[in-house]
């Protein structure tokens, strides 16, 4: 009994002792399995917090990525204008352009243009690759600004069967709806000029999306402002968005379109509207290459402001360069002197330091919406004349404050 006791004694004094001394010694000690678990457990943790990372969010919030294809230069409009009648010209209520509404900056002129003819017969071309609309209509740098678009069109009573939409460039970035816009011209199919604000996007894109530079069919890539690195400028962060569609649209907007006969403005007919070649050009034309335009150097279609003197074979886009003149000023002395080999009217945007410029043989279309200007639209076509088979090439100008 006394033995037991005491052994019962001498081991729970002991086994206390022991376990007195472990408690002081490691008071939190965790068991070996319990240990082992928590270890799997928590790399089991990491693992789908990496997992979740660098898959999962990223594809919810990284759109696919899409290919780019190669950046046409110059592409002919598929549209054919089909001539109406007087009454339903009357009955959109636009009143036409008449030569007077035009600026020139020399007003010597139209002596040598022997090019101008108006009433003239035309032959309406059967061709049935291409669409048969009644009004051509050229929208300036839209960037963004979807609501004043909207009334812009509800102006001109713009209809998408009836009327051909071209947007002349930079019709996203700077302003609030970029992707409004975007997926209106998308749903619309709406055609378009590329602008540099489009081209950066997309460089930013390849950039975000690791695919090579965008590049122009038969031609070098430019390496013009390509910077090539992730940065925090506007085109990056729209680029990261961009979802696959709205890609595919971009890149598919040529640097010009050709847009076949246009009105041509002239005091020797009167005010009349003869006709001539038009290309659409979000910033400028150079004056070589006009017989190819596939030879014009797209950086200068995409930039440029001014022709460099004395020779203006040159182009910047910075208007206070030395040497600089506005591109247009020459342009228009040079075709009507009947100097250049192509007799063309370039419709662009991109020059809204300069604004408005309707001149005989280029329309500047940026009017500064962003910058609480104006969204201008020239809308075309043609008239029948009464009791002939003639038609007269008319015009006009449409603006929506911004
Ligand atoms: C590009 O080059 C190919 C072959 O040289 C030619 O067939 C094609 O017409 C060219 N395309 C353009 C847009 O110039
Ligand atoms: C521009 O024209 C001048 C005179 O013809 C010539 O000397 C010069 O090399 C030309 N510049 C370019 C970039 O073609």
């Amino acid at each position: 009994m006394g033995s037991l006791s005491k052994s019962r004694n001498y081991r729970g004094y002991s086994s206390t002792d022991e376990e007195d001394i472990i408690h002081e010694a490691e008071p939190w000690e965790i068991p070996n399995r319990t240990k082992k678990w928590l270890i799997t457990l928590g790399t089991l943790v990491a693992v789908c917090l990496l997992y979740m990372f660098c898959f999962l969010l990223p594809k919810m919030f990284i759109p696919e990525t899409k290919e780019l294809v190669g950046i046409h230069k110059a592409e002919p409009l598929d549209v054919i204008l089909t001539p109406v009648s007087s009454e339903k010209a009357n009955s959109w209520g636009l009143t036409t352009l008449e030569y007077d509404d035009f600026s020139d900056d020399d007003d010597e002129e139209d002596e040598h243009d022997l090019r101008v003819s108006s009433d003239e017969e035309v032959n309406i071309e059967s061709n049935s690759m291409k669409k048969s609309k009644e009004r051509l209509i050229l929208v300036g740098d839209v960037h963004g600004q979807y609501r004043e678009l909207k009334k812009l069109l509800r102006k001109v009573k713009y209809k998408k069967e009836r009327d051909q939409l071209l947007v002349l460039g930079d019709f996203i970035t700077k302003g609030p709806h970029s992707f409004k816009v975007l997926d209106f011209l998308i749903d619309n199919d709406i055609a378009c000029i590329m602008g540099n604000h489009e081209y950066y996007v997309l460089q930013n894109y390849a950039t975000y999306h690791g695919l090579p530079q965008p590049f122009f069919v038969n031609g070098t890539a430019p390496s013009f402002r390509t910077t090539g690195k992730f940065n925090s400028d506007p085109e990056f962060l729209l680029a990261k968005k961009l979802k696959p569609k709205h890609v595919e649209y971009i890149n598919n907007c040529p640097v010009m379109k050709e847009l076949g006969q246009v009105p041509l403005h002239s005091k020797k007919t009167k005010g009349k509207y003869g006709h001539t070649e038009g290309v659409a050009v979000h910033a400028g034309l150079r004056m070589e290459f006009l017989k190819d335009l596939n030879a014009q150097d797209p950086e200068d279609c995409l930039e440029m402001r001014s022709y460099i003197g004395p020779y203006y074979n040159e182009t910047t886009d910075d208007p206070s360069d030395k040497g600089a003149v506005s591109w247009s000023k020459i342009w228009n002395q040079k075709q009507k002197a009947g100097k250049l080999d192509r007799s063309l009217v370039v419709y662009y945007g991109h020059d809204a330091g300069r604004g408005l410029k309707l001149k005989k043989f280029t329309k500047g279309l940026d009017s500064g919406c962003t910058k609480g200007g104006k969204l201008s639209a020239l809308v075309m076509w043609q008239e029948k004349l009464k009791g002939s088979d003639k038609v007269m090439y008319k015009e006009t100008l449409v603006q929506q404050k911004c």
